[in-house]
């Protein structure tokens, strides 16, 4: 299976990546349905989605001020490294993530999609403000606060620039994800339960465009009777066996 996959990866014109919660789960970052899933511990109407952020913005800012600072204290794994090296190598054209944590990014992937935002970027409830804490180096003072933060332009309160359930995702990045599925004639699909649409729909497009799916992950998922290769297998050990081969065919 590892050989078939390398194979298919190594010949491929145009691959991507599509990557889910499970992808970090080696680096220390809770999955969402996993058996010590996030959303078992709070329930997620709770505190991601906008009603309850009107209802109760200072519950949901300790929630996401708790996810900052776990978070911020992981750093990229073996799966996410590899993704950028096959990037380098010009294999994957790009990372299309579900995942808010900055892991691709850290992990030094270029061209990534993250069609449900970054939890560490904060972005006005009125104005067209944003801002990419990290980048700013306001991360570390922006946690020490247990205030409503509110915009410096206008003054209105300050959002995590997250997707919620419910809301929409971010035009350009779900266009260009799109887009990219459509041109992939293979995507690696990583650790995702495969059960959030519309991000879901990406490895169904590579599929129904004459693509192959290759699925890494620990158990079945919504993409796995589309896979024409499943790795039964932790994201990092899997690319690491990958990479190898890989490396062996070019
Ligand atoms: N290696 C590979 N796969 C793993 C690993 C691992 N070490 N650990 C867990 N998994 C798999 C699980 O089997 C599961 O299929 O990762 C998947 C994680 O699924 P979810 O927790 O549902 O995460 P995800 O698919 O990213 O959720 C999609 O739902 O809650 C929303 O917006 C949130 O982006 C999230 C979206
Ligand atoms: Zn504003």
């Amino acid at each position: 299976m590892i050989e078939e996959a390398a194979k298919l990866l190594a010949r491929s014109r145009f691959a991507i990546a599509f990557t889910g919660a499970g992808i970090s789960a080696e680096s220390g970052v809770p999955t969402f349905r996993g058996f010590n899933g996030l959303w078992k511990k709070h329930r997620p109407e709770e505190l991601a989605t906008p009603e309850a952020f009107r209802k109760d913005p200072y519950l949901v800012w300790e929630f996401y001020r708790w996810r900052m600072d776990l978070i911020r204290k992981a750093r990229p794994n073996r799966a996410h490294y590899a993704l950028a090296e096959l990037e380098s190598m010009g294999i994957l054209k790009a990372v299309i993530t579900q995942n808010v944590d900055d892991l691709h990014r850290e992990a030094g992937t270029g061209n990534l999609i993250e069609l449900h935002g970054n939890i560490f970027r904060v972005k006005c409830t009125s104005c067209g403000y944003g801002e990419y804490l990290k980048e700013s180096g306001k991360l570390e003072e922006f946690l020490a606060q247990r205030n409503l933060p509110q915009c410096p332009d206008c003054g209105s309160l300050l959002r995590p620039d997250v997707v919620w359930f419910g809301e929409p995702l971010p035009r350009s990045a779900l266009n260009e994800a799109f887009r990219l599925a459509e041109r992939a004639d293979v995507v690696l699909v990583i650790g995702t339960s495969g059960v959030v649409y519309p991000a879901a729909y990406i490895p169904q497009i590579v599929k129904e465009t004459g693509g192959r799916v290759i699925e890494i992950n620990t158990e079945e998922s919504g993409i796995t009777p589309i896979a024409d290769v499943f790795l039964r297998c932790p994201a990092g050990e899997a690319m690491e066996k990958l990479m190898t081969r890989i490396k062996g065919l070019i």
